[in-house]
C-alpha cells in the first residue's frame, strides 16, 4: 500500500476524530510500528482494548484456530466459545446471567434497558436513572445521555427523558435526590474518560444501601476498569460493594470487540424472547478470543503481576513528578494512572499526546487536563523503564521551552 496521510484520512473519513500524522501498521506485546518503521512504546493500549498487548500469541492462535472452525453463527443457534465465555464469567463473578454485545455503549444500552424494564413490571412510574457528572457510558443516544457531559448528547435532538445528574462522591446530593422513582444507578467504579477519578469506598458503600432502600438497581460500568485492569478481575471486587448488574468491553477481548452485560437470575429473566436481542453479540470469534483473555488475566500470579507493575508505575510518576513539578494530582487504581497537569502549563492533554507520539510514546488523555496512563496489562519491566524515560523527557521539554520545543 503507497504512504498514507492524514489528508487521505480527513478526505474519507467524517471529520469526528482527529488522529496522529502517521499510520500504525503492526504490533507486537507493548510495542508498535508505523509506515516508516518507526517503533513506538504503547501505554496506551487502544485506549485500555489490548490487554495482553498487540498480537498476543495465545490469542493469535485461538483466532486462527476458530476462523477454521465457525465464524458466525448467529443468536438462532447456540455456538460453544459464548456457552463457555457465559460460564466463565458467571462463575468468576456475582452474576448468573450475560448478555453479550459487540462494544461498551451496547452493553450499557442493555443495562439501562433491563433496569427500565425490571423496574417498569412492578410499576410504571418508576423508571428515573440516576447518572454522575464526568461520568461516560458510550455513544449511543441513550447512553450519551445517562452520561456526565451534555456537550457530547447536545444537539441531536428531544433526548431521553428521566434521567438526573449529580456530583459524583458526594453521598449528600445522592441521598436527597434517589427515590421510589428511581430504577436505577450507574457509575464507574473509577471514571475513566472523565480524568481518572475514583468511587470512594465510602461513596459505594452508601450508594449500595441506599439503592436497596429504594428498590434500585445498582449498575456498575466496568468497561474500563473491568478485566484486571486495576489488579482484581473487576474493581468491585476490591470495593467490597457488589452490583446489580455490571458491564464490561475492551479488555475482554483483548482488541477483538465484545461486549458484555452480566447480572442475576432475577432481574435477568426480565429480558424475555424479543425484548432485546444483537445480530453480532455472541459471536464465536470475539467469544474464543475472550475465553483466552480470560483464562490468562483471571490468575492470581497474573493479577499480582498487574498490582506489581501498577507499584512501578505510581511511583515512577510520583518521582517525575517530584523532579518536575508537573502534575497537580497523580491518581487511579492498578494499571489505569491519571496524571492532572498542573494550571501553569498551557500545554492540553492532546497537547501531550502529540508530544509524546513525537518521542515515540503512545499515551491517552482523560479529559482536557489529564495524561492517562494504561498500558497492557504484561507490559515487560524495560517497556516500562524505556517510556517512562520518554515520557520524562518530553514533559522535560514541554517544562523548559513550551509548545514547540518537543
Ligand atoms: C466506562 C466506559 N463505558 C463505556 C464506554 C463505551 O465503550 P465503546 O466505545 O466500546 O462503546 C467506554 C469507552 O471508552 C468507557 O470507558
Amino acid at each position: 500500500m503507497a504512504q498514507v496521510t492524514r489528508r487521505d484520512f480527513d478526505h474519507f473519513h467524517t471529520p469526528n476524530y482527529s488522529p496522529q500524522n502517521k499510520v500504525i501498521v503492526s504490533g507486537k506485546g507493548s510495542y508498535v510500528v508505523d509506515e516508516d518503521g518507526k517503533e513506538y512504546i504503547d501505554f496506551a493500549a487502544g485506549i485500555a482494548v489490548n490487554c495482553l498487548g498487540s498480537c498476543h500469541p495465545e490469542l493469535t492462535k485461538t483466532l486462527k484456530e476458530q476462523t477454521d472452525k465457525l465464524w458466525h453463527a448467529s443468536n438462532i443457534f447456540i455456538n460453544e466459545p459464548v456457552l463457555e465465555l457465559a460460564q466463565k464469567l458467571t462463575e468468576a463473578t456475582f452474576a448468573e446471567k450475560v448478555f453479550f454485545a459487540n462494544s461498551g455503549a451496547e452493553a450499557n444500552e442493555a443495562a439501562l434497558k433491563i433496569a427500565r424494564r425490571y423496574a417498569f413490571n412492578q410499576d410504571n412510574n418508576k423508571n428515573e436513572i440516576i447518572a454522575f457528572h464526568k461520568g461516560f457510558h458510550g455513544r449511543t443516544f441513550f447512553t450519551v445521555s445517562v452520561g456526565g457531559k451534555p456537550e457530547y448528547s447536545d444537539g441531536f435532538g428531544p433526548k431521553p427523558a428521566g434521567i438526573k445528574h449529580l456530583p459524583f462522591n458526594d453521598i449528600s446530593s445522592f441521598e436527597s435526590t434517589i427515590s421510589d422513582q428511581t430504577c436505577a444507578v450507574i457509575l464507574e467504579p473509577i471514571q475513566g474518560e472523565g480524568g481518572v477519578f475514583c468511587a470512594t469506598k465510602d461513596f459505594l458503600t452508601s450508594v449500595r444501601s441506599l439503592c436497596d432502600k429504594h428498590n434500585a438497581l445498582l449498575i456498575f460500568d466496568e468497561i474500563q476498569t473491568g478485566v484486571g485492569r486495576t489488579g482484581s478481575l473487576f474493581a468491585y471486587m476490591q470495593l467490597g460493594v457488589v452490583p446489580d448488574i455490571l458491564t464490561t468491553a475492551k479488555g475482554l477481548g483483548g482488541g477483538f470487540p465484545i461486549g458484555a452485560m452480566l447480572t442475576t437470575d432475577k432481574i435477568g429473566k426480565t429480558f424475555t424472547v424479543g425484548t432485546h436481542a444483537s445480530t453480532f453479540g455472541g459471536n464465536p470469534l470475539a467469544a474464543s478470543v475472550a475465553n483466552t483473555v480470560l483464562t490468562i488475566i483471571n490468575d492470581t500470579v497474573f493479577l499480582e503481576s498487574v498490582i506489581q507493575k501498577s507499584r512501578r508505575f505510581f511511583s515512577a510518576i510520583n518521582q517525575i513528578n517530584d523532579r518536575l513539578n508537573i502534575f497537580s494530582d497523580v491518581r487511579g487504581m492498578g494499571l489505569l494512572v491519571g496524571a492532572e497537569l498542573i494550571e501553569d502549563v498551557t500545554e492540553t492533554a492532546q497537547d501531550l499526546i502529540r508530544h509524546c507520539f513525537a518521542n515515540q510514546l503512545l499515551v491517552t488523555a482523560a479529559g482536557p487536563r489529564t495524561l492517562r496512563l494504561c498500558p497492557p496489562l504484561n507490559i515487560e519491566d524495560e517497556a516500562i523503564q524505556e517510556g517512562l524515560k520518554r515520557l520524562e523527557h518530553t514533559l522535560i521539554c514541554i517544562k523548559r521551552a513550551g509548545k514547540d520545543a518537543v
